[in-house]
């Protein structure tokens, strides 16, 4: 029920934001169409609110993906409804990482957070 809940809200999010990208204005998210992000950002639930939980493969492509856009990462991570839901930036910040992903923005400023 709960896990229902955070996916909606998420989607949510991912909805805001790509809203601003077809609106063209603060698009800090280019490139995926809102229904990617929506669809696409689910599994990376359960690994955002656990530091231990192993990062599904799924949910690693994905980020890899917004990471070569890591202002939209940022953003996602920052907002405030991601917040609320319980998502600590400084545990969401390690999914990179957690995903192994070699290319990853290491030392990227995100609001007072650094990408390890
Ligand atoms: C976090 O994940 C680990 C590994 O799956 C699990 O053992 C632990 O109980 C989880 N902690 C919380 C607070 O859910
Ligand atoms: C970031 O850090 C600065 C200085 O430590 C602090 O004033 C500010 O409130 C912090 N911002 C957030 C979003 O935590």
């Amino acid at each position: 029920m709960k896990y229902i809940y955070l996916l909606s809200s998420l989607v949510l999010v991912i909805c805001i934001f790509g809203t601003n990208l077809v609106n063209g204005q603060t698009s800090v998210c280019g490139k995926m169409t809102p229904d990617q992000q929506a669809l696409s950002l689910g599994p990376c639930v359960q690994a955002a609110l656990n530091v231990s939980e192993p990062v599904p493969y799924r949910c690693c492509v994905v980020i890899k993906e917004i990471g070569q856009n890591p202002s939209c990462l940022c953003a996602i991570m920052l907002s405030k409804i991601v917040k609320n839901l319980g998502i600590k930036p400084e545990v969401s910040i390690t999914i990179p990482k957690r995903c192994n992903i070699v290319d990853r923005p290491v030392g990227y400023k995100c609001g007072n957070y650094t990408l390890p």
